[in-house]
Formats: C-alpha cells, structure tokens, sequence
C-alpha cells in the first residue's frame, strides 16, 4: 500500500472524528505487517482527559483483534473548513509515539503526515522518538 493510499484510510477515519470540544478532528490509518488497515479517530469527552487520540484508537483496536506488527501509521488533523499550512501537519503527541514503540521497530516503522491529501511526509518512529525507553529495556536475563 502506499504512503498516498494510506493517507486517504486516514481521511476516511477521520469522517468519524468525535471532537465536539477542540473541534480538531484527527484521523489514522494503521497498516499491519499482513497489508490490512485499521482506522482510528480521536474521541473525545467532556472530561477532557478522558480523550483518546486517533493514533491509539488505531493501535488498540487493532491490538485488541489479535495484531501485533505494523510497518507504518498515516496521520491526518485540521479542523473543517481550514485549509492548513502546507507544512502544518498534525504529529502524534508524545503518549501516542510512546504507544508505538512498545509494538513497532524504531527504525523502520513509518509515521506517514499530511496537510493535504497530495502534501505528504515520512518519518521513522525513531526520528520522531529518539533515545525512547521500550519492551527491550526491562528484558531480563
Ligand atoms: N489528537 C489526536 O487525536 N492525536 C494527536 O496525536 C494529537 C491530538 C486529538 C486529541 C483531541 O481530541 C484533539 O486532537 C485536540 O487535542
């Protein structure tokens, strides 16, 4: 699948956005090590910190059906009626790139962004995390 494919999955996850407070609607398309895609919104709550974003939605949803391995996550926000900034993408925050660690490799798993569905960026999970704490660090011999 491409980065351009999985972008427009994001697109579509993020028609069902519930963000009745920031208005900031996020979508993200998970794509599995087997090519299947899970679709995650942020879903938010009027009490605040109860929100869950788009990327983690993804995650457990898919972790939850059984998957364990992933090679990239696509990643699109704005609110409606904004065309943004060609470089204003919406990044995962930090508890989300922690989420990714713990299943993908650091060095070849790929955060796909985009401003506009033909404005796309890749980045390594180990850019965006660098010197990240995860499942290795507490193996014991
Ligand atoms: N949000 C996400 O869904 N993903 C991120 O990585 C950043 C923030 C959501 C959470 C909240 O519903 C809204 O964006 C504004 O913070």
């Amino acid at each position: 699948m491409t980065n351009e494919e999985l972008v427009k999955e994001a697109y579509e996850a993020r028609k069902m956005s519930y963000a009745p407070y920031s208005e900031f609607k996020v979508g993200a398309a998970l794509l599995t090590k087997n090519g299947k895609v899970y679709r995650g919104c942020n879903v938010e709550n009027a009490s605040y910190g109860a929100t869950n974003c788009a990327e983690r939605t993804a995650f457990f949803k898919a972790v939850s059906e059984g998957e364990r391995e992933f090679t990239a996550i696509a990643i699109v926000g704005q609110k409606d009626d904004v065309t943004p900034d060609l470089e204003e993408y919406a990044a995962p925050c930090g508890i989300c790139r922690q989420v990714m660690r713990e299943f993908c490799d650091p060095k070849t798993f790929r955060i796909v962004l985009a401003s506009r569905p033909d404005h796309i960026r890749e980045f390594t999970l180990e850019e965006l995390l660098p010197l990240s704490f995860g499942p290795d660090n507490l193996i014991k011999e």
